[in-house]
């Protein structure tokens, strides 16, 4: 997997970057970079700060220090409505939908910046995803977990982004869910998005990504190819239990 042809143009950098929430320094010193077309995944245990990055860039937290750029421009410290009209949306961890409301209803919040094109955006994700067509009058809290994780993606897409950033899509779901998921990712990643993924299931998700950054309470372990990363064999101790 992970076949795109991608591009040296980066489209998300991170420069140095440092957030805490109070005494906690979440986040030390994190560069990493997103290049056009590219799937890079971060890995790290629980508390790792892939939540934190993801959130960071977004806009939903505060830096103390460093930089974040998106396709070239400073974005560091903006709102996170503003973030998202330029062109990127987080599919959260624990996928986020409302339970209450219906698919359509669900997918309609993820536009909300800009309505324009609702409709044909609609039937582009519905031409994506057929099973959320089929339910889309349905409320979200009927669905099963891997179609509420489609609902999370499918919504991302609804804002028209570049990039999503997609926090543990793979927790909670059969095995077999998750290749479904990995497989939409590359699928969408096929059609140009570029995409920053979080894993704690790190053979599928290297198997997936172009490259991948290893992460240990807040910093930036050790980056590479997934292939690199695949054959380290610090990593295949820590992670791949070989
Ligand atoms: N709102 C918060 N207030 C205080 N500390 C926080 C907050 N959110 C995260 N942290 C702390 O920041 C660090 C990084 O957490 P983060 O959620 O980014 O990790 P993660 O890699 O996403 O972990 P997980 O795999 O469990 O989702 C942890 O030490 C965590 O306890
Ligand atoms: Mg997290």
């Amino acid at each position: 997997m992970g076949q795109n042809k991608t591009s040296d143009k980066v489209i998300l950098e991170i420069d140095n970057l440092a957030v805490s929430y109070g005494h906690v320094n979440a986040l030390k010193d994190v560069s990493l970079t997103v290049n056009e077309g590219e799937i890079v995944v971060l890995i790290g245990a629980n508390g790792a700060g892939k939540t934190s990055i993801m959130e960071t860039v977004l806009g939903v937290n505060q830096v103390d220090s460093g930089t974040i750029k998106f396709q070239g421009k400073d974005i560091t410290n903006k709102p996170a409505d503003k973030i998202v009209r330029s062109g990127m949306f987080l599919v959260p961890e624990g996928r986020g939908v409302f339970s209450s409301m219906s698919v359509t209803d669900n997918l309609l919040l993820g536009a909300h910046h800009n309505l324009k094109g609702s409709k044909e955006k609609m039937d582009y994700v519905f031409s994506s995803f057929p099973i959320l067509g089929e339910r889309k009058d349905q409320v979200a809290g009927t669905l099963s977990g891997g179609e509420r994780q489609m609902l999370a993606i499918a919504r991302a897409l609804m804002s028209s982004p570049k990039m999503i950033l997609v926090d543990e899509p793979s927790i909670g779901l059969a095995p077999k869910i998750v290749n479904d998921i990995f497989e939409i990712l590359v699928q969408l990643n096929s059609e140009g998005y570029s995409i920053l993924l979080s894993e704690q299931n790190v053979y599928k998700a290297l198997k997936c990504a172009h490259r991948g950054y290893v992460m240990e309470t807040g910093k930036i372990l050790l980056s590479g190819t997934s292939e690199e990363l695949l054959n380290n064999s610090e990593i295949r101790k820590a992670y791949l239990g070989a």
